[in-house]
């Protein structure tokens, strides 16, 4: 096992990468706990819960939304707790969004602690305190800064994971090593087998290694102004695809992260040859390069979704794999080479 601490601004966090669900017990108070889960990760693992209140929300998407806050709020309150409570979120990002969500609202803040399921949750979600909810379907838009006292990352519990979720996440895995570790990119490389195995040494490195990497770029700017920007690495036009098809999230990260390879390549930033492993690696795990969509509708919901009072927006391009900067771009160059 493997304890990565993060400072955050009011408390200390622990990430426990390799540590066993098994195991909570040892973290949490031996009263007033309150666990949220979903309902696949209640039937796969619920047998290894510890004997607290379980709440079980609806798997997926719609349930990160207020009428299932409400409904938790509720069930708090009818079932005993106060502020002295603790709430365990154990699942994917969205179990550990809503957790958090409650846990840093109720009765204006009770701790809490998470057991991540998904790779997506034990790489990305987990780490770096924010805990945001949907309203009516605006993505994300309310949300506190809050960090959980733990996070266990489990990665035998991926054994129940849908191979299409594991891929998933394996996209911001792959984003990690390309804005920040080479070596990283080369143990992608050389461990495709054994992690696509799910062999628990290649997953607790490659699940330590991004937490660390995550976790080092939120603490130099929790508040997002600087190089956290880095993180979005492929989202911009990641973000772009999701919202005019049904591509998920990681998928459209892969392809976002072509784009934004294939635009440092054009820029004369990124040698072709990297481009070329980047796509490679991708497909390596299963990730998609290229959607089938008009590039012309992606690049109106891009801008859609930009906040812009120029002719530039952010853009995160790439030097050399490992290496990633954020570049003030011209619109109408990022055209001209999109469309
Ligand atoms: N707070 C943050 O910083 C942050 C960062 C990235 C993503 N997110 C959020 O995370 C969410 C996506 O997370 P996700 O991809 O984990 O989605 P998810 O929580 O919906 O999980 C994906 C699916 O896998 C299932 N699942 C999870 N663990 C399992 C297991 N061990 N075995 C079997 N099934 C399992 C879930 O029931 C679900 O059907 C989004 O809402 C996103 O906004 C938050
Ligand atoms: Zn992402």
């Amino acid at each position: 096992m493997e304890k990565i601490v993060i400072e955050g601004r009011d408390n200390r966090s622990a990430i426990l990468v390799g540590e066993s669900i098994e195991n909570l017990k040892k973290y949490i108070p031996d009263s007033g706990v309150f666990i949220i889960t979903d309902e696949n990760v209640d039937k796969f693992h619920g047998k290894s819960f510890p004997d607290f209140p379980v709440y079980v929300i609806e798997p997926g998407e719609p349930s990160k939304d207020f009428p299932v806050v409400a409904k938790i709020y509720r069930w708090l309150l009818d079932e005993g707790a106060d502020r002295s409570s603790f709430i365990v979120g154990i699942g994917g990002g969205v179990v550990c969004d809503i957790a958090g969500f409650v846990a840093a609202t109720f009765m204006r803040g009770i701790p809490f602690g998470f057991v991540a399921s998904s790779l997506l949750a034990q790489v990305d979600a987990s780490v770096g305190g924010k805990n945001g909810v949907n309203l009516e379907g605006y993505k994300n838009i309310v949300g506190t800064f809050s960090q959980p006292d733990f996070v266990i990352c489990d990665t035998a519990m991926l054994h129940t994971l849908a191979e299409n979720e594991f891929r998933n996440g394996m996209a911001e895995v792959i984003k990690h090593a390309l804005i920040k570790d080479a070596d990283k990119f080369t143990y992608l490389q050389t461990h495709r087998h054994a992690l696509l195995n799910l062999q628990p040494d290649a997953l607790n490195t490659i699940v330590s290694q991004s937490v660390k990497i995550k976790a080092a770029i939120v603490q130099a700017d929790e508040r997002e102004q600087g190089i956290r920007r880095l993180l979005n690495f492929g989202h911009t036009w990641g973000h772009a695809i999701e919202k005019v098809s049904k591509i998920p999230h990681g998928q459209a990260v892969a392809i976002g992260m072509v784009f934004a390879a294939g635009y440092s390549v054009h820029q004369g930033y990124l040698k072709n040859e990297e481009y070329q492993k980047i796509l490679n690696i991708l497909e390596d795990y299963g990730l998609p390069v290229l959607a089938q969509i008009d590039n012309n509708k992606v690049f109106e919901a891009m801008l859609k979704d930009k906040k812009r009072d120029r002719q530039n927006m952010h853009f995160i391009l790439l030097e050399s794999i490992g290496k990633a900067f954020v570049k003030e771009t011209d619109i109408e160059a990022l055209k001209s080479f999109a469309l």
